[in-house]
Protein backbone atom coordinates (compact mmCIF):
# COMPACT_ATOMS: atom_id res chain seq x y z
CA UNK A 1 0.00 0.00 0.00
CA UNK A 2 1.74 3.21 -0.64
CA UNK A 3 2.47 5.43 2.53
CA UNK A 4 0.85 8.64 0.95
CA UNK A 5 -1.55 9.41 3.37
CA UNK A 6 -1.34 12.72 5.84
CA UNK A 7 0.75 12.13 8.83
CA UNK A 8 -1.29 14.01 11.16
CA UNK A 9 -4.47 13.32 12.87
CA UNK A 10 -6.17 16.10 12.04
CA UNK A 11 -5.44 15.93 8.03
CA UNK A 12 -7.20 13.16 8.10
CA UNK A 13 -9.91 13.23 5.60
CA UNK A 14 -13.40 12.28 7.90
CA UNK A 15 -15.41 10.06 8.20
CA UNK A 16 -12.43 8.08 8.58
CA UNK A 17 -11.31 4.49 11.01
CA UNK A 18 -8.63 5.34 13.15
CA UNK A 19 -7.03 2.71 15.15
CA UNK A 20 -5.27 3.70 18.40
CA UNK A 21 -2.02 1.75 17.97
CA UNK A 22 -0.77 1.98 21.57
CA UNK A 23 -4.26 0.57 22.84
CA UNK A 24 -4.28 -2.12 20.01
CA UNK A 25 -0.82 -3.18 21.37
CA UNK A 26 -2.37 -3.73 24.37
CA UNK A 27 -5.29 -5.60 23.94
CA UNK A 28 -3.43 -7.86 21.65
CA UNK A 29 -1.02 -8.74 24.69
CA UNK A 30 -3.22 -8.86 27.52
CA UNK A 31 -5.17 -11.77 25.19
CA UNK A 32 -1.98 -13.37 24.13
CA UNK A 33 -0.58 -13.49 27.84
CA UNK A 34 -4.16 -14.84 29.17
CA UNK A 35 -4.14 -17.53 26.86
CA UNK A 36 -0.90 -18.59 27.63
CA UNK A 37 -0.90 -18.61 30.93
CA UNK A 38 -3.85 -20.89 30.99
CA UNK A 39 -2.46 -23.00 28.63
CA UNK A 40 -4.66 -22.50 26.01
CA UNK A 41 -4.57 -22.02 22.27
CA UNK A 42 -5.84 -18.30 21.07
CA UNK A 43 -6.98 -18.67 17.74
CA UNK A 44 -8.52 -15.07 17.27
CA UNK A 45 -11.37 -14.37 14.95
CA UNK A 46 -10.97 -11.65 12.34
CA UNK A 47 -14.31 -10.49 11.62
CA UNK A 48 -13.49 -7.61 13.63
CA UNK A 49 -10.51 -6.11 11.84
CA UNK A 50 -10.31 -8.34 8.80
CA UNK A 51 -7.00 -6.80 7.86
CA UNK A 52 -3.99 -9.17 7.78
CA UNK A 53 -1.66 -6.55 9.03
CA UNK A 54 -3.79 -7.29 12.44
CA UNK A 55 -3.59 -10.91 12.57
CA UNK A 56 0.24 -11.01 11.44
CA UNK A 57 0.73 -9.40 15.07
CA UNK A 58 -1.55 -11.67 16.50
CA UNK A 59 0.14 -14.81 14.97
CA UNK A 60 3.43 -13.32 16.03
CA UNK A 61 2.42 -13.00 19.65
CA UNK A 62 1.90 -16.50 19.48
CA UNK A 63 -1.75 -17.15 17.94
CA UNK A 64 -2.32 -20.73 16.82
CA UNK A 65 -4.20 -19.74 13.66
CA UNK A 66 -7.09 -17.93 12.93
CA UNK A 67 -10.79 -17.45 13.08
CA UNK A 68 -12.58 -16.59 9.97
CA UNK A 69 -16.35 -16.64 9.16
CA UNK A 70 -16.68 -15.92 5.24
CA UNK A 71 -14.76 -17.41 2.11
CA UNK A 72 -13.43 -13.83 1.55
CA UNK A 73 -12.34 -13.59 5.22
CA UNK A 74 -10.44 -16.92 4.88
CA UNK A 75 -8.65 -15.64 1.24
CA UNK A 76 -7.10 -13.00 2.52
CA UNK A 77 -6.24 -14.43 5.94
CA UNK A 78 -4.33 -17.36 4.18
CA UNK A 79 -1.92 -14.91 2.95
CA UNK A 80 -0.83 -14.42 6.62
CA UNK A 81 -1.71 -17.79 8.31
CA UNK A 82 -1.45 -21.57 6.90
CA UNK A 83 -3.97 -22.34 9.71
CA UNK A 84 -7.12 -21.34 9.78
CA UNK A 85 -10.92 -22.29 11.09
CA UNK A 86 -14.16 -21.34 9.40
CA UNK A 87 -16.55 -21.42 11.89
CA UNK A 88 -19.38 -21.12 9.68
CA UNK A 89 -21.75 -24.12 8.09
CA UNK A 90 -20.30 -25.17 4.95
CA UNK A 91 -23.74 -25.19 2.86
CA UNK A 92 -24.01 -24.52 -0.60
CA UNK A 93 -21.91 -26.38 -3.34
CA UNK A 94 -20.17 -22.64 -3.84
CA UNK A 95 -18.90 -21.90 -0.46
CA UNK A 96 -17.50 -25.25 -0.08
CA UNK A 97 -16.01 -25.14 -3.48
CA UNK A 98 -14.23 -21.59 -2.61
CA UNK A 99 -13.21 -22.33 0.76
CA UNK A 100 -11.26 -26.04 -0.15
CA UNK A 101 -9.76 -23.62 -3.04
CA UNK A 102 -8.20 -22.40 -0.47
CA UNK A 103 -4.02 -22.59 -1.03
CA UNK A 104 -3.16 -26.25 0.11
CA UNK A 105 -0.43 -24.80 2.47
CA UNK A 106 -2.95 -23.97 4.85
CA UNK A 107 -4.76 -26.39 7.22
CA UNK A 108 -8.11 -25.80 6.90
CA UNK A 109 -10.62 -26.62 9.94
CA UNK A 110 -14.76 -25.90 9.52
CA UNK A 111 -16.93 -26.07 12.37
CA UNK A 112 -20.39 -27.59 11.00
CA UNK A 113 -22.97 -29.22 12.47
CA UNK A 114 -25.14 -31.37 9.46
CA UNK A 115 -24.41 -34.57 8.17
CA UNK A 116 -25.82 -32.39 4.63
CA UNK A 117 -22.84 -30.03 5.45
CA UNK A 118 -20.43 -32.81 5.79
CA UNK A 119 -21.34 -34.73 2.85
CA UNK A 120 -20.86 -31.18 0.76
CA UNK A 121 -17.62 -30.65 2.51
CA UNK A 122 -16.34 -33.99 1.88
CA UNK A 123 -17.25 -33.28 -1.55
CA UNK A 124 -15.62 -30.35 -2.07
CA UNK A 125 -12.67 -31.48 -0.34
CA UNK A 126 -12.56 -34.67 -2.60
CA UNK A 127 -12.18 -32.85 -6.15
CA UNK A 128 -9.49 -30.65 -4.43
CA UNK A 129 -7.81 -33.58 -3.76
CA UNK A 130 -7.23 -32.66 0.30
CA UNK A 131 -7.85 -33.21 3.74
CA UNK A 132 -10.33 -30.82 5.55
CA UNK A 133 -10.53 -31.07 9.32
CA UNK A 134 -13.79 -30.88 11.00
CA UNK A 135 -14.93 -29.15 14.61
CA UNK A 136 -18.49 -30.54 15.04
CA UNK A 137 -20.68 -27.33 16.50
CA UNK A 138 -22.89 -28.42 19.23
CA UNK A 139 -25.45 -25.34 20.57
CA UNK A 140 -24.31 -25.46 23.79
CA UNK A 141 -27.11 -22.33 24.64
CA UNK A 142 -26.92 -19.68 22.20
CA UNK A 143 -29.31 -21.18 20.15
CA UNK A 144 -28.05 -19.93 16.60
CA UNK A 145 -26.30 -22.97 15.23
CA UNK A 146 -24.72 -26.55 16.53
CA UNK A 147 -26.67 -29.59 17.01
CA UNK A 148 -29.30 -29.37 20.06
CA UNK A 149 -28.46 -33.17 21.24
CA UNK A 150 -24.48 -34.22 22.23
CA UNK A 151 -25.81 -37.51 20.57
CA UNK A 152 -26.97 -35.57 17.19
CA UNK A 153 -22.88 -34.35 17.14
CA UNK A 154 -21.62 -37.63 17.89
CA UNK A 155 -23.57 -38.71 14.84
CA UNK A 156 -22.37 -35.72 12.50
CA UNK A 157 -19.09 -36.97 13.76
CA UNK A 158 -18.88 -40.53 13.30
CA UNK A 159 -20.57 -39.30 9.43
CA UNK A 160 -17.23 -37.26 9.32
CA UNK A 161 -14.80 -39.44 10.65
CA UNK A 162 -16.31 -41.96 7.58
CA UNK A 163 -15.76 -39.66 5.20
CA UNK A 164 -13.11 -39.86 2.69
CA UNK A 165 -11.89 -35.95 2.25
CA UNK A 166 -12.58 -35.08 6.02
CA UNK A 167 -10.85 -35.76 9.46
CA UNK A 168 -12.90 -35.02 13.01
CA UNK A 169 -10.87 -32.93 15.19
CA UNK A 170 -12.73 -31.89 17.91
CA UNK A 171 -16.04 -30.33 19.19
CA UNK A 172 -16.85 -26.18 18.71
CA UNK A 173 -19.22 -23.89 20.68
CA UNK A 174 -19.73 -20.14 20.91
CA UNK A 175 -20.97 -18.76 24.00
CA UNK A 176 -22.98 -15.62 22.37
CA UNK A 177 -25.63 -15.92 25.14
CA UNK A 178 -23.18 -14.79 27.78
CA UNK A 179 -23.84 -11.05 27.84
CA UNK A 180 -23.92 -10.52 31.76
CA UNK A 181 -21.21 -8.73 33.18
CA UNK A 182 -18.04 -10.62 33.48
CA UNK A 183 -18.47 -10.62 37.43
CA UNK A 184 -21.96 -11.89 37.11
CA UNK A 185 -21.44 -15.06 34.34
CA UNK A 186 -21.46 -17.37 37.34
CA UNK A 187 -24.26 -19.38 36.48
CA UNK A 188 -23.93 -19.26 32.90
CA UNK A 189 -20.41 -20.72 33.31
CA UNK A 190 -21.33 -23.44 36.04
CA UNK A 191 -24.20 -24.62 33.13
CA UNK A 192 -21.87 -24.18 30.41
CA UNK A 193 -19.04 -26.47 32.51
CA UNK A 194 -21.70 -29.00 33.26
CA UNK A 195 -22.78 -28.76 29.54
CA UNK A 196 -19.29 -29.23 27.81
CA UNK A 197 -18.24 -32.12 30.08
CA UNK A 198 -21.00 -34.22 29.67
CA UNK A 199 -20.48 -33.86 25.67
CA UNK A 200 -16.77 -34.36 26.21
CA UNK A 201 -17.57 -37.69 28.01
CA UNK A 202 -19.86 -38.84 25.63
CA UNK A 203 -18.20 -38.18 22.89
CA UNK A 204 -14.97 -40.31 24.38
CA UNK A 205 -17.12 -43.01 25.07
CA UNK A 206 -18.24 -43.04 21.49
CA UNK A 207 -14.50 -43.66 20.82
CA UNK A 208 -14.81 -40.20 19.03
CA UNK A 209 -12.41 -38.29 21.32
CA UNK A 210 -12.29 -34.58 20.72
CA UNK A 211 -8.57 -33.52 20.07
CA UNK A 212 -10.05 -29.44 20.29
CA UNK A 213 -12.84 -28.24 22.14
CA UNK A 214 -12.95 -24.77 20.44
CA UNK A 215 -14.88 -22.05 22.13
CA UNK A 216 -14.57 -18.42 23.54
CA UNK A 217 -15.77 -14.96 23.24
CA UNK A 218 -14.87 -11.61 24.20
CA UNK A 219 -17.59 -11.28 27.41
CA UNK A 220 -16.23 -14.46 28.65
CA UNK A 221 -12.64 -13.97 27.54
CA UNK A 222 -11.34 -13.83 30.83
CA UNK A 223 -13.37 -16.47 32.17
CA UNK A 224 -12.65 -19.05 30.16
CA UNK A 225 -10.08 -21.06 32.45
CA UNK A 226 -13.33 -21.82 34.42
CA UNK A 227 -14.15 -24.48 31.80
CA UNK A 228 -11.30 -26.55 31.86
CA UNK A 229 -12.24 -28.40 28.89
CA UNK A 230 -11.95 -25.65 26.32
CA UNK A 231 -8.36 -26.07 24.56
CA UNK A 232 -9.05 -23.15 22.13
CA UNK A 233 -10.30 -19.69 22.68
CA UNK A 234 -11.72 -17.50 19.81
CA UNK A 235 -12.26 -14.05 20.62
CA UNK A 236 -12.85 -11.43 18.12
CA UNK A 237 -14.26 -8.22 19.04
CA UNK A 238 -11.14 -8.12 22.14
CA UNK A 239 -8.61 -6.14 19.55
CA UNK A 240 -10.68 -3.51 19.35
CA UNK A 241 -13.38 -3.46 21.79
CA UNK A 242 -16.75 -0.99 21.60
CA UNK A 243 -19.36 0.05 23.55
CA UNK A 244 -21.02 -3.51 23.58
CA UNK A 245 -18.39 -4.95 25.39
CA UNK A 246 -17.95 -1.87 28.05
CA UNK A 247 -21.42 -3.12 28.53
CA UNK A 248 -20.44 -6.53 29.78
CA UNK A 249 -17.31 -5.17 31.69
CA UNK A 250 -14.45 -6.93 29.50
CA UNK A 251 -12.96 -4.18 29.28
CA UNK A 252 -12.20 -0.73 30.18
CA UNK A 253 -13.24 3.19 28.18
CA UNK A 254 -9.16 2.92 27.54
CA UNK A 255 -9.71 -0.58 26.04
CA UNK A 256 -11.72 0.91 23.10
CA UNK A 257 -8.68 1.18 20.24
CA UNK A 258 -10.99 1.74 17.52
CA UNK A 259 -12.88 5.21 16.60
CA UNK A 260 -14.52 6.79 13.77
CA UNK A 261 -13.37 10.27 13.13
CA UNK A 262 -15.91 12.61 11.98
CA UNK A 263 -16.20 16.30 11.14
CA UNK A 264 -18.89 18.58 12.48
CA UNK A 265 -20.83 19.68 9.77
CA UNK A 266 -23.48 21.57 11.08
CA UNK A 267 -24.69 22.63 14.59
CA UNK A 268 -27.86 24.76 12.75
CA UNK A 269 -30.37 22.93 14.82
CA UNK A 270 -30.49 24.13 18.84
CA UNK A 271 -29.65 21.50 20.96
CA UNK A 272 -27.81 19.04 18.68
CA UNK A 273 -24.48 18.78 16.22
CA UNK A 274 -24.54 16.89 13.65
CA UNK A 275 -21.02 15.09 12.30
CA UNK A 276 -20.45 13.21 9.09
CA UNK A 277 -20.71 10.01 9.95
CA UNK A 278 -24.17 7.91 9.60
CA UNK A 279 -25.39 4.58 9.23
CA UNK A 280 -23.06 4.08 6.10
CA UNK A 281 -19.70 5.09 8.75
CA UNK A 282 -21.20 3.42 12.00
CA UNK A 283 -23.79 0.85 11.23
CA UNK A 284 -26.97 1.02 12.37
CA UNK A 285 -26.42 -1.65 16.28
CA UNK A 286 -28.14 -1.29 19.43
CA UNK A 287 -25.96 -1.96 22.01
CA UNK A 288 -26.98 -5.61 23.07
CA UNK A 289 -29.45 -5.85 25.14
CA UNK A 290 -29.33 -1.95 26.51
CA UNK A 291 -32.21 -0.53 23.90
CA UNK A 292 -32.56 3.36 23.54
CA UNK A 293 -28.72 4.05 24.24
CA UNK A 294 -27.80 5.83 21.57
CA UNK A 295 -25.77 4.46 18.64
CA UNK A 296 -21.76 5.78 19.53
CA UNK A 297 -20.58 7.87 21.89
CA UNK A 298 -17.82 10.33 22.05
CA UNK A 299 -14.70 9.44 23.44
CA UNK A 300 -14.01 12.89 24.28
CA UNK A 301 -17.25 13.73 25.70
CA UNK A 302 -18.96 10.57 26.99
CA UNK A 303 -22.06 12.36 27.76
CA UNK A 304 -22.17 12.52 24.27
CA UNK A 305 -24.37 10.39 22.11
CA UNK A 306 -24.80 9.92 18.61
CA UNK A 307 -28.88 9.76 19.10
CA UNK A 308 -30.12 9.86 15.56
CA UNK A 309 -28.71 8.94 12.20
CA UNK A 310 -29.10 9.08 8.43
CA UNK A 311 -27.25 7.72 5.74
CA UNK A 312 -24.43 10.16 6.33
CA UNK A 313 -25.47 12.46 8.74
CA UNK A 314 -24.72 11.56 12.59
CA UNK A 315 -27.07 13.42 15.27
CA UNK A 316 -25.31 14.53 18.62
CA UNK A 317 -27.54 14.53 21.42
CA UNK A 318 -26.31 17.74 23.19
CA UNK A 319 -28.89 17.98 26.06
CA UNK A 320 -26.57 16.47 28.79
CA UNK A 321 -23.43 18.76 28.11
CA UNK A 322 -22.24 22.02 28.24
CA UNK A 323 -19.75 21.57 25.41
CA UNK A 324 -20.35 23.38 22.09
CA UNK A 325 -18.80 22.70 18.85
CA UNK A 326 -17.75 24.43 16.43
CA UNK A 327 -18.20 23.53 12.59
CA UNK A 328 -15.36 21.92 10.87
CA UNK A 329 -14.40 20.57 14.77
CA UNK A 330 -13.60 16.98 14.58
CA UNK A 331 -14.57 14.28 17.04
CA UNK A 332 -13.36 10.33 17.74
CA UNK A 333 -16.54 8.05 18.10
CA UNK A 334 -17.09 5.00 19.72
CA UNK A 335 -19.00 2.93 18.22
CA UNK A 336 -21.85 0.22 19.66
CA UNK A 337 -19.78 -2.36 17.44
CA UNK A 338 -17.00 -2.20 15.90
CA UNK A 339 -17.18 -4.95 14.00
CA UNK A 340 -19.96 -3.50 11.72
CA UNK A 341 -17.32 -0.35 11.42
CA UNK A 342 -14.43 -2.23 10.05
CA UNK A 343 -17.30 -4.41 7.47
CA UNK A 344 -18.29 -0.59 6.21
CA UNK A 345 -14.88 0.65 5.82
CA UNK A 346 -11.83 0.56 3.32
CA UNK A 347 -8.90 1.55 4.93
CA UNK A 348 -7.48 2.13 8.51
CA UNK A 349 -5.65 4.50 10.01
CA UNK A 350 -2.90 4.09 12.29
CA UNK A 351 -2.60 6.51 15.04
CA UNK A 352 0.08 7.31 18.48
CA UNK A 353 -1.71 10.58 19.84
CA UNK A 354 -1.96 13.02 16.92
CA UNK A 355 0.70 11.05 14.78
CA UNK A 356 -0.66 8.86 11.88
CA UNK A 357 2.19 6.11 11.71
CA UNK A 358 0.72 3.97 8.97
CA UNK A 359 -2.89 2.89 7.39
CA UNK A 360 -4.02 -0.33 6.26
CA UNK A 361 -6.58 -1.66 3.98
CA UNK A 362 -9.17 -3.43 5.97
CA UNK A 363 -8.84 -6.12 3.11
CA UNK A 364 -11.41 -8.81 4.24
CA UNK A 365 -14.46 -6.61 4.02
CA UNK A 366 -17.20 -7.52 1.68
CA UNK A 367 -17.72 -10.85 -0.12
CA UNK A 368 -15.29 -10.69 -2.95
CA UNK A 369 -11.94 -9.76 -4.46
CA UNK A 370 -12.63 -6.59 -5.68
CA UNK A 371 -12.63 -6.15 -9.84
C1 LIG B 1 -18.37 -18.56 15.87
C2 LIG B 1 -17.79 -17.37 16.55
N1 LIG B 1 -16.65 -17.51 17.25
C3 LIG B 1 -16.07 -16.47 17.87
C4 LIG B 1 -16.63 -15.19 17.82
C5 LIG B 1 -15.97 -14.04 18.53
O1 LIG B 1 -16.71 -13.54 19.59
P1 LIG B 1 -16.60 -12.04 20.11
O2 LIG B 1 -17.17 -11.17 19.07
O3 LIG B 1 -17.38 -12.03 21.37
O4 LIG B 1 -15.16 -11.77 20.33
C6 LIG B 1 -17.81 -15.03 17.10
C7 LIG B 1 -18.46 -13.70 17.05
O5 LIG B 1 -19.42 -13.45 16.38
C8 LIG B 1 -18.41 -16.13 16.46
O6 LIG B 1 -19.55 -16.00 15.75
Amino acid sequence: MNDDFPQQLAALETPAVVVDLDRLDRNLARAADYAANHGLALRPHVKTHKAPIVAAAQLRLGACGLTCATPREAEVMAEVSDDILVAYPPIGAARARRLAALPSGVQLRIALDSEDAAREMARAARDAKREVAVLVELDLGMHRVGTSTVDAGVAVARRVSESEGLRFDGIAFYPGHVREPVGEQDAQLRELDVALSRAIERFHDAGLPPRVVSGGSTPTLWRTHELPGVTEIRPGTYVYNDRGTLATGACDWDDCALTVLATVVSTAVPGQAVIDAGTKALGREPVRGEAGEGFAQLLEHPEVLVSRMSEEHGILDLSRTTWRPSLGETVRIVPNHVCIVTHLNDVAFGVRGERVERRWSIAARGREKPL
